[in-house]
């Protein structure tokens, strides 16, 4: 198990380029099962969901090859509707898998994904879905069973607006005969790029970004290429790094219309902050200000996914937050760890009560999950004193070359083996 060691207190100075998003990068190359056409993905990011996913589609038969950053997928000898038990846990959003496999097979089986370090996760609006689309399921001995003659079209109500249950439908009926139409859907930015890419391949898709899409099944899709969009949670981690820090960081390849939740805040903290184009400028000179309360909404609410790394920087501004998450049961595993460095935090339910100190403490604390781990990174930079993070196999899933940049911008942060 690597970790981090960081030595703290240093200001960040420079510019970082933004990676292509992995809850962009995860669809669609679920997506890829749907053509047996050749997909070029450019700029795909170094990281260990993908990796993860690129193993799936192997399992299944695809042939992926990555080639100076960019993958290119052929799926036209996939022959198995089967994900491996092993390969299915290893990646919740391999349950994504499912719509694009009954597609293209009319069958497939996969393990229960189950929970994982951030809440129950259940999976219960993607099976509806798909029994709307005419697909029988059972579950049996930890595994979802999916068969069904042919997919068709039907309208269909998400209780609550899931990402990965929308995308899950988007690819059951593209393929399907006649029309789907999702209401409720969620209207993250990385369902608006999945439609792009689907509408490359000749699919006919459209309302992505709104609560209602609608997809025309067609009966074949084609190939072709696709720069995926970048990670907007990458980029925000990056800001509250600067403003927990202080410095002035230039974000490169991403643009603010996707962030406009967070940049509100930061403003809140006294941040200066500047977009343009497809950059990012932070300034952040000064203690930040509270911004009393944070809470975590579906897109365009503030992203439960920058949650953790907000939560770090309450605890050093000057006056009280209280942050809420409304998505996800248990996404405060990192609290205690904070705690460790100095902060003085209780939560409550669903609330994180945070009381700003004037400065965090170095201190060896462990990474539960993605976006916590991320949090402690942060926290460790701007806090006095040396620190480690151990578990840092949690932040590789969704960072690639996360101290490499951090390094670059002035950040005493070393990996170590250990
Ligand atoms: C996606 O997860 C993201 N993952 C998550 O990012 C992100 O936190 C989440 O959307 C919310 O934005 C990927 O895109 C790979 P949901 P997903 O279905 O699809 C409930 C990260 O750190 N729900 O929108 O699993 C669920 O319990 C990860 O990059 C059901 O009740 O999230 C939760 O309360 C973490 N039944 C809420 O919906 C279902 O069938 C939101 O979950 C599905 C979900």
């Amino acid at each position: 198990m690597d970790k981090y060691v960081i030595k703290g207190g240093r200001r960040l100075e420079g510019s970082v380029r933004i990676q292509t998003a992995k809850n962009s990068v995860l669809p669609i190359l679920a997506a890829c099962v749907l053509t047996d056409g050749k997909v070029t993905l450019s700029d795909v990011p170094d990281i260990t969901d993908v990796a993860n996913m690129t193993a799936i589609l192997s399992s299944l038969g695809c042939s992926i090859v990555y080639e100076g950053g960019s993958a290119v997928i052929d799926s036209s000898s996939a022959h198995t509707f089967e994900i491996p038990s092993a390969l299915a846990h290893g990646l919740r959003s391999s349950v994504f898998l499912l719509g694009s496999i009954v597609s293209r097979f009319h069958r497939a089986k996969i393990a229960y994904p189950g929970g994982c370090d951030i809440g129950l996760r259940p999976v219960d609006l993607h099976l509806s879905g798909l029994k709307r689309l005419g697909v029988n399921i059972s579950e049996s001995g930890g595994y979802i069973i999916c068969e069904c003659e042919r997919l068709r079209g039907n309208e269909i109500m998400l209780d609550c607006p899931s990402v990965g249950a929308t995308e899950n439908i988007m690819l059951a009926s593209v393929r399907a005969e006649g029309t789907t139409v999702i209401e409720n859907a969620a209207r993250e930015p990385e369902i608006v790029d999945l439609q792009k890419f689907l509408n490359v391949l000749g699919a006919r898709v459209r309302g992505a970004g709104t609560g209602t899409i609608v997809i025309e099944g067609v009966n074949k899709l084609g190939g072709g290429s696709f720069r995926p969009m970048a990670d907007r949670i990458e980029a925000g981690t990056f800001l509250i790094a600067a403003a927990m820090c202080g410095g002035e960081v230039v974000l490169e390849g991403v643009g603010g219309e996707n962030l406009s939740s967070l940049l509100h805040k930061l403003r809140e903290n006294g941040c200066k902050l500047r977009v343009k184009n497809d950059k990012i400028y932070i300034r952040s000179d000064r203690r930040p200000l509270s911004v009393k309360s944070v809470e975590t909404q579906p897109y365009p609410g503030f992203p439960t996914d920058l949650q953790a790394q907000m939560t770090a920087l309450c605890t050093i501004c000057s006056g009280n937050s209280i942050v809420t998450e409304n998505l996800f049961e248990t996404r405060f595993k990192y609290v205690p760890e904070l705690k460790k460095m100095g902060a003085d935090i209780t939560v409550v339910d669903r609330s994180a009560f945070v009381r700003g100190v004037e400065r965090l403490h170095g201190a060896v604390t462990a990474a539960h999950d993605l976006r916590g781990g991320a949090a402690l990174v942060i926290a460790a930079l701007a806090a006095e004193g040396d620190s480690q993070v151990v578990g840092i196999t949690h932040i590789d899933r969704g960072y690639s070359g996360f101290e490499y940049k951090l390094s670059a911008l002035g950040a005493d942060i070393r990996r170590v083996g250990v």
